[in-house]
């Protein structure tokens, strides 16, 4: 048991991000129906998770993390979940041919809702109102009566999450996710892209090694990892007292677990030490995100490592770097260098979207090319430091929309007006996020080449 910690001792520290809930009883009302509804994750699966994730801290597996960088209950069709999750097995069969290793796959979705803002108020012309914080809290309509954080919006982020994991589950487990498919995992629209054919040689490789695999008698039918894939999820633990509600003690061990998703994640802007988020995340045995920015310091993240792992234990937490294409340069190599002088044990992943936001024609958008750079310098200054470039975190979707610029297609400012449609930040359409996953194939493959040239001589 984790020293003098409750589930709800986080409401003892300073907080950052709270919603104005005009109507306390209601808030406290919400939370205590949440507490009687079943986990949507169980201890098990989230310890399953925690152990691919050790072995991607120990150099043995990469880490694909993506998903919409805010859930809506507006889009909550059956079809933009496939889609998504079509999209994203595609990128993990992609990086699992560039990495010759496992992938192991965790969506930012099904409780995906909470946005921390860095603003608490939003200007349209002459009016002012309390910022979005995500469906979970209130609505994104510019009036007054939206944006009220509402209570009662919680219980129904509860059922979209379960209605959406019941899904996935299906998809992950029911046969959609049959590397038999992976022609089929193509989406209409990137047919047409510079991807598809790429992406048709791939697969066309593929369903050749599973003929062959066939003929020697390893079929989907008697091997069921070549039919099934796990696949987890994560978000945000930024609304503390839903994940409180959700907090449960696992009967197997003892321990307390969020049973809100399979991982869970603390924000750049709320990782202050002796606050509220790390409290909560410090008490639960779920495997942890850290968002680290440019402001954390080498000494700032032990200190966050010594509460959030004190044990040490491999896959327990993952730093998702994301620093911007121009500053991870300054920023990386130093967080590193204090990790493994330490022999911490983590998995380094990349996030290239949060620190490349520019806005382009009065839209928030991302510029492609600097996503990738992010992405490029990352593995390279691991590579340099002779640590594991363990993993990417992104924001994208399997529709069509025109949200970043740049990619195959060269998406212009002047595009991303057709289809934007996020509820938050810009996000990789399903054909950029293929791209991204190729180019970095490319890349992980270019690296153990060069590792095999330095062993050979
Ligand atoms: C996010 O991942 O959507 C987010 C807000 O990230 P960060 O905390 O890194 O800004
Ligand atoms: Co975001």
């Amino acid at each position: 048991m984790v020293q003098n910690w409750t589930p709800n001792s986080w409401r003892q520290k300073p907080i950052q991000q709270v919603p104005d809930f005009p109507d306390m009883a209601a808030l406290a009302a919400a939370e205590a129906q949440l507490a009687t509804y079943p986990p949507l994750v169980f201890a098990g699966e989230a310890r399953r998770l925690k152990s691919q994730l050790a072995s991607v801290s120990e150099g043995k597996g990469f880490l694909l993390q993506g998903g919409d960088c805010a859930e809506s209950f507006a889009e909550h069709g059956a079809d933009t979940i496939r889609d998504f999750f079509r999209a994203f097995l595609q990128m993990a069969v992609v990086l699992t041919f560039g990495a010759q290793q496992p992938v192991v796959k965790i969506g930012r979705i099904a409780g995906q809702f909470a946005k921390p803002r860095s603003s608490n108020i939003e200007k349209q012309g002459d009016i002012e109102l309390p910022s979005y914080r995500g469906d979970i809290i209130n609505g994104i309509e510019f009036n007054e009566k939206a944006r009220i954080p509402d209570p009662e919006r919680q219980i129904m982020a509860y059922r979209q999450s379960a209605a959406t994991l019941n899904l996935l589950r299906a998809f992950a487990m029911g046969g959609y996710a049959n590397l038999e498919n992976v022609h089929q995992w193509m989406l209409g629209f990137v047919k047409e892209s510079p991807q598809a054919e790429r992406y048709r040689k791939l697969a066309n490789r593929i369903s050749e090694t599973m003929d062959f695999m066939k003929a020697i008698g390893i079929t989907s039918e008697n091997h069921p990892s070549l039919r099934e894939t796990d696949f987890f999820t994560s978000h945000e633990a930024l609304l503390l007292g839903y994940e409180q509600a959700l907090t449960r003690v696992d009967s197997t061990s003892g321990d307390w677990y969020a049973t809100s998703g399979h991982m869970i994640w603390i924000g750049d802007r709320t990782r202050q030490a002796d606050h509220a988020h790390i409290e909560y995340c410090r008490g639960i045995k779920n495997p942890l995100g850290l968002k680290c920015g440019p402001s954390l310091t080498a000494d700032g993240l032990i200190e966050l490592i010594d509460l959030l792992n004190p044990q040490n234990e491999a896959g327990r937490l993952t730093l998702i770097c994301r620093f911007g294409h121009d500053k991870v340069a300054d920023h990386l190599p130093r967080l590193i260098r204090a990790v493994e002088k330490e022999g911490r044990k983590v998995v380094w992943s990349c996030d290239p979207m949060h620190g490349n936001t520019i806005t382009l024609n009065n839209y928030k958008t991302r510029p492609f090319e600097r996503i990738l750079s992010e992405v490029e310098s990352f593995f390279q200054i691991h590579r340099a430091e002779g640590t594991h470039p363990g993993g990417i975190h992104i924001e994208m979707t399997g529709n069509d929309v025109t949200e970043c610029t740049g990619g195959a297609r060269a998406l212009s400012g002047a595009d991303l007006a057709d289809r934007y449609h996020t509820h938050c930040d810009p996000r990789l359409n399903a054909d950029q996020a293929l791209e991204l996953a190729f180019l970095l194939a490319e890349r992980m493959k270019g690296g153990r080449d060069e590792k095999r040239m330095v062993v050979n001589g």
